[in-house]
Order: structure tokens, then C-alpha cells, then sequence
């Protein structure tokens, strides 16, 4: 086992990317706190790792909301005592032509993509740095790399910040031994893109030299080696899992 006795926060893993990394990570002997907005998915998961015979908790906290983010990382605490890994997996997507995005709907995908990021770092920064030991990964998105193709300008705007945020913590943290690193997805078969036209989804499978679609647990593998000793000496590197679509 490669976690055993670590503890893992991962948000938004009711469902898709989020559910796979805790379950793989939890396989791998880590102790999970399953976070969502949506409690009961939260709890869809817990009970799942429960069943594999290993240890999480479902905590329900919007990862936009510093007082429930505060309040989900002092739970964590009183329930495991420590906080060895982050991974800031919770987003919303948008399709949204770019002259109809509101300024509503800019400031929810900022919200919840980017600064959910930097509130559930903060928040861990003060026990990772006490321990002198942290692994965050933050899983940002293809569309973030090269703009938003189908994805609206929001979307892959708040995912080029999480890019940006991540290479600045790596910087920041790294003096403690906190590790930073993120993953950029492409598409991805989760609930986020199941109800992509299926015209877009042909367009996009024919650059993709692997000819097919990721499946969440493929994101999952490689946040298992962000948050394992096989990759303490990486941080600060936005790693693609994206089957050939963008090689840089
Ligand atoms: N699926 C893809 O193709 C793809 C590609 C690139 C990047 N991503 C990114 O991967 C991450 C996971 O995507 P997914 O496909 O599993 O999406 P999903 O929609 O299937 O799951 C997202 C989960 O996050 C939760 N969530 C939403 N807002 C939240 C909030 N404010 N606080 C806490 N939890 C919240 C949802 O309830 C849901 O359970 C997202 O950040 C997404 O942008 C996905």
C-alpha cells in the first residue's frame, strides 16, 4: 500500500473523476474525506469504500464557501488528526457562447473553479507546513491549456487560472515539502460530458490519437503518483491525461 496511515480530502467526489480518486486512493490505505456539494453523492462514495473494506467520511461543504471549506478541514482534524494530502477536484462546467455568458454565471465558474482551489489550499497550508509534509493536486482541464473548443471561455479561463495557481503554490510551498502538481484532463467519460452533442464528441475523437474517450479512474492512477514518494521530486508540473490529444 502506498498511502497507508495518510490522510486525503478530496472534493467534488460524489460522483465522476472525484469518486475514482478516492476510491483510488483510499484502495492504496489512505483515510478519505469525501467531499461534495451534494451530500447524499458524498455519501454514495463513502459507502462504496466502506465496502472495499477501508476507512472515509462524507463531508458536504461548497468549496466556494470559506466558512463551510474552514469548517470541513477542522472536521477533518477532530476526525484523523492530520492532513497529508489535497486534491481539488470539484468543478462546473459551461458550453455558453462567450457573448451570452452573464456575469452571473463568469463569477459562479470563477467561484467554484478557481477560487475553491485557493480556499481549500489555504486552508491546509497551516497543518501541511506543521507536518512539514503535503501533497496537493489540483485537476484542471485540456481546455485551460489550449482555450475552450466546445467549453465556454469561462470554464477554460478559470482552468488556466487553477494552472497558473498551481505553479505558484508549488513555488510557494515547496521550502515546507509540499508538493504541488496538476492534472489536465481531456474529455473525460464522466456526467460532465455525457450530454455532449454528438457531433462534438466526433470532432474531438478524431484528434485523439489514442481513438477513444479517458475513463475517470485513468485521471485517478495518475493523481495516485502526485500523491505517492514516487513523485517527491516533482511540483509545479500540470501533467496531461489526454490520449495524444495535445502533446506539448
Ligand atoms: N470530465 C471531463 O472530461 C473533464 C475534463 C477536464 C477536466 N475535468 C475536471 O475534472 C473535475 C471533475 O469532473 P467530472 O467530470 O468528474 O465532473 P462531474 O460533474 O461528474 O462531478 C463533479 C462533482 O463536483 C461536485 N461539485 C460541484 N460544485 C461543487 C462545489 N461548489 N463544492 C463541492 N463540490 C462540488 C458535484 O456535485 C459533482 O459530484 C472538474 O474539476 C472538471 O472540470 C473534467
Amino acid at each position: 500500500m502506498k498511502l497507508k496511515g495518510r490522510v486525503a480530502i478530496v472534493t467534488g467526489a460524489g460522483r465522476g473523476i472525484g469518486r475514482a480518486i478516492a476510491i483510488t486512493l483510499a484502495r492504496e490505505g489512505a483515510n478519505i474525506v469525501v467531499n461534495d456539494i451534494d451530500l447524499q453523492a458524498a455519501e454514495e462514495t463513502v459507502k462504496i469504500i466502506k465496502a472495499m473494506g477501508y476507512e472515509a467520511l462524507a463531508i458536504k461543504a461548497d468549496v466556494s464557501n470559506k466558512n463551510e471549506v474552514d469548517s470541513m478541514i477542522k472536521k477533518t482534524l477532530e476526525a484523523f488528526g492530520r492532513i497529508d494530502i489535497l486534491v481539488n477536484n470539484a468543478g462546473i462546467f459551461s458550453s455558453t457562447l462567450i457573448e451570452n455568458i452573464t456575469e452571473q454565471q463568469w463569477n459562479r465558474i470563477m467561484d467554484v473553479n478557481l477560487k475553491g482551489v485557493l480556499l481549500c489550499s489555504q486552508a491546509v497550508i497551516k497543518t501541511m507546513k506543521n507536518q512539514r509534509f503535503g501533497k496537493i493536486v489540483n485537476i484542471t482541464s485540456l481546455a485551460g491549456k489550449v482555450g475552450g473548443i466546445f467549453s465556454g471561455a469561462d470554464y477554460a479561463a478559470s482552468k488556466a487560472g487553477v494552472i497558473c495557481l498551481t505553479k505558484s503554490l508549488a513555488k510557494q510551498l515547496a521550502p515546507y515539502g509540499i508538493n504541488v502538481n496538476a492534472i489536465a484532463p481531456g474529455v473525460i467519460e464522466t456526467d460532465m460530458t455525457k450530454y455532449w452533442p454528438k457531433e462534438v464528441k466526433e470532432s474531438f475523437l478524431k484528434q485523439i490519437p489514442l481513438g477513444r474517450f479517458g475513463k475517470p479512474e485513468e485521471v485517478a492512477e495518475v493523481v495516485l503518483f502526485l500523491v505517492s514518494d514516487a513523485s517527491n521530486y516533482i511540483t509545479g508540473e500540470i501533467i496531461d491525461v489526454n490520449g495524444g490529444y495535445l502533446m506539448d
